[in-house]
């Protein structure tokens, strides 16, 4: 059998408002259904494949919201942006109505790949210490890479706060000035802390890969896409 479900609630699971508000868009003849318009809020959608458009915006019915987001410099990743706005706000109201947060965080001036989900699972499984989940970082330095650098960081460097040196899964000579660095964890400015123990200077930042899944190479700084099966494959994650 198909999974239906209620359209205005489908709706309201979907980010667009209360089940009132909902129930207002559909008798306003604003959703369609599959391409037809539909103004029963009662009516049993199957949600199987469907998509569905409110205002002239295709969405696609989905469990789970999660997506990827090029994060642009000057966006911050916490609930309580401080000083600069959230990258929440690069996402459509919808979106941030269902509660996706950020996978980790990322600093204010790090751009690049950042996770965005209302999985708990997914979030739970990306963030876990002991799965040891790959984040591949391009850091450009002031300093030219050398050679005894990246000896230190992967024989392991000694942070503050931390009881033992941290090492990095890879660190590579990306460019003169460009460090290709890996790292298991992902504790508070764990690149430039890293990075400045080994005697050098983190000056940008761009985060490329988590696990097997990189950055798609056609998003622009400040856009996002959903993430598909195969991409959550790339995460490790099949629910
Ligand atoms: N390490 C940092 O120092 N900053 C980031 O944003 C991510 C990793």
């Amino acid at each position: 059998s198909i999974p239906a479900m209620q359209l205005e609630r489908l709706l309201q699971k979907h980010g667009f408002g209360t089940r009132k508000a909902c129930r207002a868009l559909v008798r306003h003849e604003r959703v369609a259904v599959n391409g037809a318009i539909c103004d029963d809020p009662f009516a049993e959608i199957d949600t199987a494949g469907l998509v569905f458009t409110v205002d002239g915006v295709d969405w696609p019915y989905a469990e789970f919201a999660s997506l990827v987001l090029y994060k642009p410099a000057g966006y911050e990743c916490s609930r309580k942006p401080q000083h600069h706005p959230s990258v929440l706000e690069l996402l459509p109201l919808p979106l941030r109505e269902r509660g996706v947060q950020p996978i980790g965080r990322l600093d204010e001036d790090t751009t690049g790949l950042l996770l965005i989900t209302d999985d708990g699972q997914l979030n739970h499984v990306l963030s876990s210490a002991r799965r040891k989940v790959a984040k591949v970082y391009l850091a450009t330095t002031k300093h030219p890479v050398d050679q005894g650098q990246l000896d230190k960081l992967l024989a392991g460097v000694l942070l503050n706060d931390e009881p033992e040196p941290i090492s990095a899964a890879a660190a590579e000579v990306a460019g003169e000035n460009l460090l290709r660095l890996t790292l298991t964890e992902g504790k508070y400015h764990q690149v430039k802390r890293m990075v400045a123990a080994a005697g050098n200077r983190v000056e940008a930042l761009h985060r490329e890969a988590v696990g097997e899944f990189a950055l798609p190479a056609d998003l622009k700084p400040g856009e996002w896409r959903w993430l598909a099966a195969v991409d959550l494959q790339k995460l490790g994650y099949s629910p």
